[in-house]
């Protein structure tokens, strides 16, 4: 072979690397490069021959020769590149048939589960959804529940007013609890009615374990012909029981709220102790949790809807979901709620 031959093979080596290189895909690349640039490949096999050349075409043969095999060096790294660092898909790292990243899956708050639970029960029950609003005038939150200028019963209740007066001259505030929503639903509709409203309530309050100016109520109201105490003593209980289970106890204790007559502390046997009030902190070992504020419906609140309390009568209650959220989720300390730290609500 004289030097213009090896020249030609060399350029015929340089031809049907192009070729192969354009084709090769992400699995045969390796083959590619051990054909050309392997110990015993092509572009090696004719740098061996050229022992038998004079030393001047030895310098330009050779010259040639690393010419090319950079050429090839850096076209087979360039195509590497271009299908994935030259390993297969698997071998770069990407394996299709792994499932996905973990999409972290959200869920309801607890308050709002608990709401959902509560109005489960009640709807159960025959209840009806109600709506009310946050910003409320002092006719619904206090007068139109028997809570005259003044009266004392309205302290008991630290408002928050939001700086703009109502029609008739009276401070707007955040409504301090769900009970405006029975004055609503008995100024939208004749009795009979059945009606069921959670939501959030506002009380200028400081905050600890067990208090919080921004908290929620429900708020339960049914009135109809001849209502009486022992038609919410047994919808209170169907109510617990469907929480707690049919062994939790209710018993009822005399209590005062303007908007009621008679007024009652409804109390319930600590889901925590079973009732034994050995040592239970929840229940301070009485034994009993108090958990809803109840009544029959006060005449001057019927009277106040345009409703004849000789003809009508009516029970309400109203409770704090907060409380009932701690005993279900077994959280002691109210802050929480609000905190959303989800190391937290991963437990639960
Ligand atoms: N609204 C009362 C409060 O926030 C709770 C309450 C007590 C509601 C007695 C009622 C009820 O409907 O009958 O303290």
């Amino acid at each position: 072979m004289n030097a213009a031959e090896w020249k030609e093979k060399l350029s015929r080596v340089g031809e049907s690397f192009s070729s192969a290189i354009s084709g090769a895909a992400a699995g045969n690349i390796a083959e590619v490069e051990l054909q050309f640039l392997g110990r015993k490949g092509e572009l090696a096999l004719l740098l061996r021959d050229l022992g038998s050349f004079t030393i001047e075409e030895k310098k330009e043969l050779g010259r040639l020769g690393n010419e090319l095999k950079a050429r090839l060096v850096a076209a087979l790294e360039a195509r590497k590149a271009e299908l994935g660092g030259g390993k297969s898909k698997a071998a770069a790292g990407l394996d299709l048939t792994l499932s996905g990243l973990p999409f972290p899956k959200g869920s309801l708050h607890p308050i709002t589960q608990t709401i959902v639970r509560l109005s489960e029960a009640y709807l159960k029950l025959g209840f009806a959804m109600a709506d009310g609003c946050h910003i409320e005038d002092d006719r619904h939150n206090f007068e139109a529940l028997n809570f005259p200028p003044d009266h004392p019963a309205r302290d008991m209740q630290d408002t928050f007013y939001v700086g703009v007066k109502d029609s008739s001259g009276k401070d707007m505030l955040l409504r301090t609890h769900t009970s405006p929503v029975q004055i609503r639903s008995m100024m939208a509709a004749p009795p009979p009615l059945r009606v069921f409203h959670p939501g959030r309530v506002f009380r200028s309050e400081a905050v600890d374990a067990s208090h919080s100016f921004v908290f929620h109520q429900v708020e339960g109201l049914y009135v109809d012909r001849n209502v009486s105490m022992a038609d919410l003593k047994w919808t209170v209980d169907a109510f617990i029981k469907d929480l707690f289970g049919s062994s939790a106890k209710v018993r009822f204790a005399p209590s005062y709220f303007p908007f009621v007559e008679p007024g009652a502390q409804v109390e319930i046997s600590c889901v925590f102790c079973g009732g034994k009030a050995d040592k239970c902190p929840v229940c301070k070992s009485t034994g009993w949790l108090e958990m809803l504020g109840a009544g029959m419906v006060h005449p001057n609140v019927l009277k106040a809807c345009g409703h004849d309390p000789e003809k009508w009568s009516g029970f309400a209650f109203g409770a704090g979901v907060e409380r009932f959220a701690m005993l279900l989720f077994g959280i002691k300390d109210m802050r929480m709620f609000y905190e959303n730290d989800l190391r937290v609500w991963k437990q639960l």
